[in-house]
Order: C-alpha cells, then sequence, then structure tokens
C-alpha cells in the first residue's frame, strides 16, 4: 500500500516497523506523515506513539480479546488492532466511529478478509472494558514497561518506581530555551501569544518557556533565527549549573547535537575557547546547524573524546561538561520507542563509555575547574555509581554542592526523575580539582 493512504494503516505499518523491525520512532514517523494533511500528520503521531508507548497493555488486552493468535505474516493486522485498542481505551472519540475506520484500514493494508475480525474484536472490547480491572494485571501490563527495566527502576527507586512507570507513560511536553541575549522570556511569551500558542514561563530555569502543546519548529516565532531553541528544563540546568565566566576555556565533551554547546555560549558569549568534541560524525553535522542557525561558532572535533591523545592540544580546560551516552532511561516520555529498543547489554556497554570518558578526560581539568557529569538517566549505576568509583581512584578531586533547585540530593550530585507533566529525567555531579 502507499503509506499515506490511511492514517490508521500508516499507524500500524510504523508500530509494525518500531517493535518488529527496529526502526526508530521518529525517523518512522518522518517517512509516514511525509505528504499527509496536518490533521492526518497529528492523528498518526498520536497513534503510533500511543500504540507505541501502551504496547504490553495493548498486546495483553489482544490476547485475551483472540480466540487464536494471528499469522505472524498478519504482524500489520495485529498492529492494526492495537491501534484500534490504543484508540477505543486512551483517544476519546466516538467509539463507534473508531471501530468503522479502523475496520476500512484492513483494506489499505490489502487485508479486506479481515474486517469481520478487526470489527469483531474491536466489538468485544467495547463490550467487556467495564469488567476489565488494569490494576490487577502484572506490572509489565498495566505499566507496560519490559520486565527488566521495571526491575532496574524498582531497584533504584523502590519509594516512587510506580511514578516514574506512569510518568513515562505521560505524553511528552514541550519545552524552549530563550536567548536571553536576543529577547527576554516575557517578551517571547507575548509573541507567542500574538502567534496564538499557549505557553507559560518555568520556574525551574530562567530561560525555559513551556508549550501547552507540542508545535513544529516551523510556527515558532524567532527559531530559524536562533531566538529559541528546543529544550528540556532539565537538559538547560546542566549549562546554568557549569558557573560561566568570560576568559574561559570550556570542554563540551559529548557535544552533538549541540544544545548544550549553544546554550553555554548565550550564558557567556565572551569566552576564551569552546571545543566541542563528539565521535559521530553525522551527529556532528547537526552541530554545525546548530551553530550556524545561532549565529555562534565553536572549535569542533570529531574524535573519541576518551582518547586525548587523538585530540587534545595539551591545554587544560576551565570547565568540561561530560553530558555522557546513557540508557536515557529518564526521558523515555519523549521517546517510547526506549522501552522496546534498549536492552540490559546497553546499560553494561553505556556504563563502561561513561568510565572511560571521566577516566579520561578528569586529568584535562585545570586547578579549581568544574566537570560537570550529565546524563539523561535515572539509574545510579550510571550516575552516582560512576563518580563514586571517579573519586575513590582520584584523590585530587571532589563533588561539588549543586542547588537545590535542580533536583533532590543523592551521595554526590543531584537527580530529577521525570514528572507529570511529561517532563524528563536527568543527573547532574559537579566535580572540582582541589
Ligand atoms: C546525550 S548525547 C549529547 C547531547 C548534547 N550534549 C546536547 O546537549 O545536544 C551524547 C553524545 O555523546 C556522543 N558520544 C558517545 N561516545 C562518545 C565518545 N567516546 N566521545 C565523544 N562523543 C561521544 C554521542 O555521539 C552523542 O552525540
Amino acid at each position: 500500500m502507499s503509506d499515506d493512504a490511511n492514517p490508521r494503516a500508516s499507524a500500524a505499518l510504523a508500530v509494525q516497523r518500531v517493535v518488529h523491525r527496529g526502526w526508530q520512532l521518529p525517523s518512522t514517523l518522518e517517512r509516514m506523515l511525509d505528504g499527509q494533511s496536518a490533521e492526518n500528520r497529528r492523528l498518526i503521531n498520536e497513534m503510533a506513539s500511543g500504540t507505541v508507548r501502551w504496547y504490553w497493555l495493548l498486546e495483553h488486552l489482544l490476547s485475551t480479546l483472540l480466540e487464536r493468535p494471528l499469522r505472524r505474516k498478519d504482524q500489520d493486522l495485529q498492529c492494526l488492532l492495537y491501534v484500534g485498542l490504543y484508540q477505543l481505551e486512551f483517544m476519546h472519540k466516538p467509539q463507534y466511529a473508531t471501530v468503522s475506520e479502523t475496520v476500512d484500514a484492513t483494506g489499505a493494508l490489502g487485508k479486506f478478509w479481515a474486517r469481520g475480525l478487526v470489527n469483531a474484536v474491536l466489538r468485544k472490547f467495547l463490550r467487556i472494558r467495564a469488567e476489565l480491572d488494569f490494576e490487577k494485571f502484572s506490572d509489565v501490563c498495566r505499566f507496560s514497561h519490559p520486565g527488566w527495566m521495571i526491575k532496574a527502576i524498582k531497584r533504584d527507586w523502590p519509594e516512587c518506581w510506580q511514578s516514574i512507570l506512569a510518568a513515562n507513560n505521560q505524553k511528552p511536553g514541550m519545552t524552549l530555551r530563550v536567548n536571553i541575549n536576543r529577547t527576554s522570556v516575557e517578551e517571547y511569551l507575548h509573541v507567542l501569544q500574538n502567534a496564538g500558542i499557549d505557553a507559560n514561563a518555568d520556574t525551574a530555569s530562567p530561560v525555559a518557556v513551556k508549550l501547552c502543546e507540542r508545535t513544529s519548529v516551523d510556527r515558532l516565532p524567532g527559531f530559524h533565527e536562533g531566538i529559541v531553541s528546543v529544550q528540556s528544563t532539565a537538559s538547560q540546568l546542566a549549562a546554568l549549573s557549569l558557573d560561566l565566566a568570560p576568559g574561559q576555556r570550556v570542554l563540551d565533551a559529548c557535544s552533538a547535537p549541540g544544545g548544550k554547546l549553544l546554550h553555554i555560549q548565550e550564558i557567556a558569549p565572551e569566552l576564551d575557547e569552546v571545543v566541542a568534541v563528539d565521535i559521530d560524525k553525522a551527529r556532528a553535522g547537526q552541530i554545525v546547524d546548530n551553530l550556524t542557525r545561532a549565529g555562534q561558532s565553536a572549535t569542533l572535533v570529531v574524535a573519541d573524546a576518551s582518547d586525548p591523545d587523538d585530540w587534545w592540544d595539551g591545554r587544560r580546560f576551565d570547565r568540561i561538561l561530560i553530558d555522557a551516552p546513557c540508557s536515557a532511561l529518564g526521558v523515555v516520555s519523549k521517546h517510547p520507542d526506549i522501552k522496546h529498543h534498549r536492552k540490559p547489554a546497553d546499560i553494561d556497554r553505556v556504563e563502561e563509555v561513561q568510565g572511560k570518558l571521566l577516566n579520561a578526560l578528569l586529568p584535562l581539568l585545570n586547578r579549581n575547574g568544574k566537570l560537570l557529569y550529565t546524563t539523561c538517566s535515572i539509574l545510579a549505576r550510571e550516575n552516582d555509581s560512576q563518580i563514586g568509583k571517579l573519586l575513590h581512584d582520584h584523590s585530587e578531586f571532589t563533588c561539588e554542592h549543586l542547588p537545590s533547585a535542580i533536583g533532590q540530593p543523592t551521595k554526590y550530585g543531584r537527580q530529577r526523575l521525570q514528572g507529570k507533566a511529561g517532563s524528563d529525567g536527568f543527573y547532574y555531579a559537579s566535580i572540582t580539582r582541589r
């Protein structure tokens, strides 16, 4: 079928590609949404993202509704049924219209024979829904996360694991960082209001504006001129914690796509030099695009930051930011496909890279300099455990206090946990050389 023929069939195919073929959700959606009307784009986005997010619950529901499992070659149909169940459970649309539109989507999949089946399954769900008590479902089904992930989060956050999982299932918010060299938060809120976009300031960051609804960056006044960037409040708190001042030499060690790099230069336009390193050439290209949009420049290096012999000129840095590659378990609400793609072995792998980066870059710090280590993870082994090991091995370094507004205290740093409004989980630790 042509992918743009029917929004429900497009959403089903997007789910199939993400869940069964390992595609990334954003690039899958980009392909599916190309050429669709604005209304269809919104619909496909919501149905595909929501079905990927609630997959484990929907899988359980479907298994109780079907008399026998579908054949492997009908995986697309199975995904259409998940999309149908997602709409009925979460989208608050007229129920019988939803059933009939989902039945019609079988044609777009080339499976007219399945009209009766789809109709029967969705109608059966409507009949029995009132009898289903989701609270009695297993944790995997009711929180819709893989079992290993629930276990890891439960182990580190025994008191609030349920609220973390619930927050992961929220639709994500959208936050902007206002370039206060060009305008003010107050002025930009006014500009947004005139453009018909509802938004509020966010007290956690002095440069944050939270949109009431997600929107395309093309609709944001001044985005292409660098007046605002899309960046979560949690990410904004990284550059704000670096204690930047004119004349400093700064290393942004894991820089792409350059969100924090731009912010660093907005806060302190008169730095001596900012060296931006990233190992991934394609992602480093995004740094260039972002620098160009913001009218900024930096010394850009494509290299493995944990191998300074390969790229370092021997001059130490006053500030180092390691925004390390991580499991990203703090940003699941924004990237629900993480629940499908992340595996336990990935955590072992990033843990090793994080340790290497910290050990290799700490010696590049000037006396009285600061190294800020951040991750968008909520797992102790990627966060406090890394810092604990580092301080144990390097006695001339100590941990610094970070302001309480950043997040709750941990042994060495601060942790923000994902919140109800789809906000991100993030870890911060600041280390100084005596
Ligand atoms: C969390 S992202 C950084 C986000 C970025 N700081 C920002 O604010 O836009 C982690 C980055 O680390 C990079 N990376 C992973 N291993 C690296 C290494 N050994 N050396 C340098 N960069 C690395 C990845 O390519 C990725 O772009």
